[in-house]
């Protein structure tokens, strides 16, 4: 019998090993090839650790090259295999549909071409962030964006909603990243300043990658965002600046108002 591939798209999580759920642990351990990205030497030795004979798919983001294309490097480089009849796992830093093209690229793919494939969930930065920041989405509701599609969009914030805004070192860099990007986070910080005022507190925020370390939380007003201290995995927190007021209208409508107030 010919055997049947299969992919399974896990993520690592923020933190260093301790992340890795039971599931995604399963799955790298059980495939017949894994396929893996790590943000760092240590997750990259700690992954190996796990899976030795694991290929690391790093060597595919060359200086200079559109990301799209590595992207679809990545992608064949996995379906190839899966292809070829072996159950490979695809291991990606936090969770592997958050902000991450060529995990969910890869399943669609396989999908289509009627293969088998699944992905597990794991925890992402925005967890963390939740977390050591200490707010709830739910509270005022939360917009999230990529910071590149936030600016070239268009998209319009709410100061009464918090916003998170990803990728905030590469904005406006179509390429794969070579250092921050300062001019396009000056960008942001102008189209920010449309909204929020020039004294708003946001927070520049890195959760900790590694045990018995601390996330990173710079709070800063937002006419100095542009000179930032900005790392690769930072993302950046904006609080709300107002509180949304409620619309007696449809409290009438929930029955949670008898009727309109008279106006004034
Ligand atoms: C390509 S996305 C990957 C997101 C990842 N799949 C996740 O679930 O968190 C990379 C972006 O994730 C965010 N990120 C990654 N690591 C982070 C960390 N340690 N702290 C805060 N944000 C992080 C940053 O916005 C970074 O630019």
């Amino acid at each position: 019998m010919i055997a049947r591939g299969e992919l399974t798209v896990v993520g690592t999580g923020i933190r260093c090993g301790s992340d890795l759920g039971a599931a995604a642990r399963r799955a790298i351990l059980d495939a017949d090839e894994v396929f893996f990205l790590a943000p760092g030497p240590l997750e990259r030795s700690v992954f190996l650790a796990l899976r030795p004979d694991a290929t690391s798919l790093a060597g595919l983001y060359g200086a200079g090259v559109d990301r799209e294309v590595t992207y679809a490097a990545m992608v064949e480089r996995v379906l190839e295999r899966v292809r070829a009849g072996a159950r490979v796992c695809f291991a990606v830093p936090g969770h592997p549909g958050v902000y991450a093209q060529p995990t969910h690229d890869a399943v669609r793919r396989a999908r289509a071409e009627g293969l088998a494939a699944m992905m597990l969930p794991a925890l992402s930065a925005a967890d963390h962030l939740y977390a050591d920041l200490g707010v709830d989405p739910g509270e005022s509701g939360s917009y999230s964006f990529d910071a590149t599609d936030f600016v070239a969009y268009g998209r319009r914030a709410d100061p009464s909603v918090a916003l998170v805004l990803w990728q905030i070192s590469v904005i406006g860099d179509l390429q794969n990243p070579v250092e921050v990007n300062r001019r396009g986070l000056a960008v942001l910080a102008d189209i920010l300043l449309e909204t929020y005022p020039a004294s708003h507190d946001v927070v520049v925020y890195e959760a900790a990658r590694y045990a018995l370390c601390d996330p990173v939380v710079e709070h800063c007003r937002l006419d100095a965002l542009r000179h930032a201290s900005v790392s690769p995995f930072a993302t950046l927190y904006v609080p709300p600046a107002t509180i949304a007021e409620l619309v007696p209208e449809r409290l009438v409508r929930l029955g949670l108002l008898s009727e309109l107030p008279s106006s004034a």
